[in-house]
């Protein structure tokens, strides 16, 4: 009789058969930088989150640089919003201050500069507004202008989050006529329209203030379309891929990486933490075991980089089991 359980018998036996790992260097680490001075401010909707001012960000950055943490991906809370988010290409913005701050400390650590509008519009939309949507290849225009400027800065990896069609390959030109060949694209490829960003929407202060994002962001129901978005991304010249929101989409990730060899990665969103959060607060789950559960779904479903607020917490118990 086959016996599945003679390779369960012990730990050391699981180890040994043991198909998926999860190691910190797949870690992506997310900030949220705001203008201004002393300011740790806990995000009431993600415990143990925080905006931070660049004066106060090397606390973060320490115990990141301490964990071996490879990646950082930043987004940026701007002092004024307009309706062309101009703080968003202004090379004395907010990220590009906090760019140019940690990577003149932390020469190794890989900084990812989120690249969308919606933080630094007065609208809240992730581009420029008219008639009440947002028109696609104007707002190519200034995410090729912030793409610039933030590589300007320091920033190693471009990550747009926009979702606007043809965006990768402008920003891809944009960065080559700027001298910028060797900053690597991670697109955010198949980027759904998704309840799960609530509370980033609060960490970020970035919720639209009229309407949805459905007309840039795709439909859940569409997983075939997500392929399309990743093919049609890596023509573009993306270097890296990402599916987001993550747990719901597996079945997305899984198929992505069947069908290319480009290095995929996969965003734990904001709602994802929350929900584990506050479950784990309510004494309902075991924090650290659900969350490397949910690790090592994303890795098993085919991820090999996963940008998640848990990242700190994770690769302190990765520590620990070494
Ligand atoms: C901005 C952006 C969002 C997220 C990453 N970049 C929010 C949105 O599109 O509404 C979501 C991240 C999260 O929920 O953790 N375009
Ligand atoms: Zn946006």
């Amino acid at each position: 009789m086959f016996r599945m359980r003679r390779l369960r018998v012990n730990e050391t036996m699981r180890r040994l058969v043991r198909e998926t790992k999860v190691s910190v260097d797949d870690l992506v680490c997310p900030i949220f930088v705001k203008e201004g001075n002393d300011i740790k401010e806990p995000v009431d909707s993600m415990p143990g989150i925080y905006q931070w001012s660049i004066d106060r960000i090397d606390e973060e950055l320490d115990v990141i640089s301490k964990l071996n943490i490879p990646a950082i991906l930043l987004f940026g809370i701007p002092k004024k919003k307009d309706e062309l988010g101009s703080e968003a290409y202004n090379d004395e913005g907010i990220v590009q201050k906090a760019i140019r701050h940690i990577k003149e400390k932390n020469k190794d650590l890989l900084v990812i500069a989120d690249v969308c509008l919606c933080e630094y519009t007065s609208h809240g939309h992730c581009g420029v507004v008219h008639d009440h949507d947002v028109d696609n290849d104007e707002t190519l225009e200034l995410l090729g202008k912030m793409a610039v400027s933030v590589a300007k800065a320091g920033a190693d990896i471009i990550a747009p989050s926009d979702m606007m069609d043809g965006r990768v390959e402008f920003i891809r030109k944009a960065l080559d006529d700027n001298g910028f060949v060797n900053r690597s694209i991670m697109a955010y490829s198949a980027k759904f329209a998704s309840a799960y960003y609530g509370p980033f929407r609060d960490a970020a202060d970035s919720a639209p203030s009229f309407g949805d994002r459905k007309t840039y962001q795709m439909d859940y129901c569409n997983g075939k379309e997500a392929i399309r978005e990743c093919f049609s991304d890596i023509d573009e010249g993306a270097d890296i891929i990402m599916v987001k929101p993550g747990l719901a989409y597996l079945d997305v990730l899984k198929s992505i990486s069947e069908q290319t060899e480009y290095p995929l990665a996969v965003y734990n969103v904001s709602g994802e933490y929350s929900m584990v959060k506050a479950a784990a607060r309510n004494g309902w789950i075991d924090e650290k075991r659900i969350v490397m559960e949910n690790m090592i779904a994303m890795k098993r479903a085919g991820a090999k980089i996963i940008i998640t607020y848990h990242a700190l917490d994770v690769a302190k118990w990765l520590n620990e089991s070494n």
